[in-house]
């Protein structure tokens, strides 16, 4: 089964091997075979397919990669969003709170919130889902997290390390221990990703390297929560342990910078969460001009950012963390792909997988130009039209 996309305006393909960039080719076309991108080129010379699909002069981007999500929750927090909204700072024990619905919850309650998320998200292009645990904090509780993200996610992360549960309070150091030991068997064999909320109110550096390497030696790859409200070890440890990302680099001095832009360690950059805390924004500018690769995703949750809008993201990077749109859309989309060491998406090159974003809009700057307005016109995941989307 093979389906040609023809007269698209602007086709930005991210082709790695162009050199880095948008790698755009205009009036282009682009074929679709067997779930992996087969061609693209110039639209006066596209090969017939089983099927055709008139773009109409249309940008096509690759699908987003929202590398940042926690989906597997019960309940919302909207009254502890309107409390900062009233100058209430965020605290990361306003994560118990979901802790305690969630662990009330049935199994199916959390499939059915996190299926509404992920399909959310695709409904706004979004091709590649990461999902983390974290809202349990017992070993039953976060392996009944894992398995249910696996069920719907594309990347899976054991965030067993969110934060210390109240049964363990005072004792962060028992309650890490836990999550590097039992824990940490019962959820490695449904996950991919270890995750650590590395921060004041959560774990400190030495529980998180601990976690971190024992999630290594489980087979796991390391990702890290970092400098989210405060300027501490976090991003260093990152960079130290080669995790794939470091998350959030809101509060960054001149060695974290320096130290990601000479690492393999993407920074990932979560404006949805400064929106919705009044925290500033991360200086993805400093970022870029230091060498380091940047990813941009949702963190979506039910306490810090409770969206799940990627060309929201899109647009608040390019309107006040000094991001070009082009800068911006490639790391939502190579970027996310590069935070989770994925070669297959984030770009639309010959071999990718098909995972095709038809926005209703000429180019992609429309995605920053035109901030809240829906411009998802069709999507692709593995070449299966996603349907429903008008
Ligand atoms: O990425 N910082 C830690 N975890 C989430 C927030 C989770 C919550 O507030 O429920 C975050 O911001
Ligand atoms: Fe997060």
């Amino acid at each position: 089964m093979s389906t040609v996309i023809t007269n698209i305006g602007e086709l930005v393909t991210n082709d790695p091997a162009a050199g880095g960039g948008l790698a755009v080719v205009r009036d282009a076309a682009l074929v679709i075979e067997d779930g992996a991108v087969a061609w693209t080129g110039p639209s006066s010379s596209a090969p017939a397919a089983d099927e055709s699909f008139d773009a109409a002069g249309r940008a096509v981007l690759p699908g987003f990669v929202d590398s940042h999500a926690h989906l597997v929750f019960a309940g919302e927090r909207a009254e502890e969003f309107a409390a900062r909204m009233s100058g209430e700072k965020y605290a990361a024990g306003g994560i118990r709170t979901t802790v305690e619905r969630t662990r009330a919850a049935s199994d199916d309650e959390l499939r059915a919130n996190v299926r509404r998320l992920v399909h959310e998200m695709a409904r706004q292009g979004v091709t590649t889902v990461e999902c983390k645990s974290g809202y349990g904090l017992t070993v039953d509780q976060e392996a009944r997290a894992v398995r249910i993200a696996a069920e719907y996610a594309d990347e899976v992360t054991y965030l067993g390390a969110h934060v210390v549960p109240a049964e363990y309070a005072g004792d962060a150091a028992g309650y890490a221990r836990l999550a590097a030991t039992d824990m940490l068997a019962a959820c490695a064999p449904h996950a991919r990703w270890v995750d650590v909320f590395c921060e004041e109110g959560a774990f400190d550096a030495d529980q998180a390297r601990e976690v971190l390497t024992a999630g290594v030696k489980a087979g796991l790859s390391p990702r890290l929560h970092a400098n989210q409200l405060t300027q501490g070890p976090a991003v260093r440890l990152a960079v130290e342990l080669e995790a794939a990302s470091a998350d959030h680099c809101t509060f960054l001095g001149d060695a974290d910078v320096d130290a990601l832009a000479s690492s393999r360690t993407v920074a990932t950059l979560l404006p949805g969460v400064e929106f919705s805390t009044r925290q500033p924004y991360p200086d993805a500018r400093r970022l870029l001009d230091a060498g380091a690769t940047v990813a941009l995703a949702t963190d979506c949750n039910p306490g810090s950012c409770y969206s799940s809008s990627m060309a929201f993201c899109i647009a608040v990077a390019v309107r006040d963390m000094r991001m070009t749109p082009a800068e911006a859309v490639w790391s939502a989309t190579a970027g996310g792909a590069r935070a989770l060491r994925r070669t297959d998406v984030g770009h639309l090159s010959p071999g990718a997988r098909a995972d095709v974003h038809v926005l209703d809009a000429p180019s992609h700057i429309h995605l920053a130009y035109r901030p809240g307005v829906p411009q998802t016109h069709a999507v692709w995941k593995h070449g299966r039209r996603v349907e429903g989307l008008l």
